[in-house]
């Protein structure tokens, strides 16, 4: 059973703080289940019981899952003094707090890197999509610096095949790559997928081999894809079908 304290109800429904909460549980406006309720630390089972406000329902969502077309110059944090930040972007509607926890990113994106994010309340779909043991998929598109031939595009297919060794960059670990698919499009356009999200992991990939990213988006993350209809910028609730394919 989920039960809930009544003005954390009414304050994540959008009835303001907890203390203007209490007032409206004073006035008389609030019910469960038909009968009026005044004292705020009153528990609802949020699962069984209706709420109203003045007679109209309130629904409430435990948690929020979100995609986003990352644009660049944005950031992937919650708070930055200098740059906007991907929550900048988010409508308000998503800024209100939901009963499961506090809305996060799953994972990151460089500054300059767009397309496909990810945001939750839900921390254990960002545990799952981000745990280096599930393996989870994550395919971008790049476009490289220096433009290859036929037998240089075979090379670097082979070599991210085979994983590559990436050193150490500031404070991060070295790795090796696990088994990553690269497809070109273009001579300096390709798609790669790789199996786990280390710093910078595909500009790394890259440097590696003595090429350099120029432009660089995520296009898929496990087996949720990057709607094309979301112009940088902006975001939408993922489907049922979306959320049914991520198990939830
Ligand atoms: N790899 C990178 O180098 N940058 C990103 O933003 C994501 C993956």
């Amino acid at each position: 059973m989920a039960t809930e304290r009544i003005d954390k109800l009414l304050a994540v429904s959008g009835y303001g703080s907890r203390k203007d909460a209490k007032k409206l549980l004073h006035s008389g406006a609030v019910t469960v289940d038909g009968v009026a309720v005044t004292s705020a630390d009153f528990h609802v089972d949020t699962e069984k019981s209706t709420v109203a406000v003045d007679g109209e329902p309130l629904v409430f969502q435990k948690h929020v899952y979100i995609m986003m077309n990352k644009p660049a110059n944005v950031v992937s944090s919650t708070k930055d003094g200098e740059h906007q930040t991907v929550l900048d972007l988010l409508k308000a509607e998503y800024k209100h707090r939901f009963l499961g926890g506090s809305l996060h990113l799953i994972g990151r994106l460089d500054i300059d890197t767009e397309g496909l994010l990810l945001l939750t309340t839900d921390g254990s779909l960002t545990h799952r999509l981000t745990s280096p043991k599930q393996n989870i998929p994550k395919t971008y598109f790049a476009r490289l610096r220096d433009t290859l031939n036929e037998q240089e595009k075979a090379d670097y297919i082979e070599r991210f095949r085979n994983g590559i060794e990436v050193p150490r960059e500031h404070n991060e670990e070295a790795f090796t790559s696990k088994s990553a698919g690269l497809d070109f499009e273009s001579g300096n356009e390709c798609r790669l997928t790789i199996y786990e999200g280390k710093y910078h992991q595909v500009k790394r990939m890259f440097a590696e081999l003595g090429n350099e990213v120029v432009y660089l988006k995520r296009l898929k993350e496990g087996p949720i894809e990057l709607d094309p209809n979301l112009q940088p910028g902006q975001s939408r609730e993922l489907t049922p079908d979306e959320k049914a394919a991520l198990g939830i």
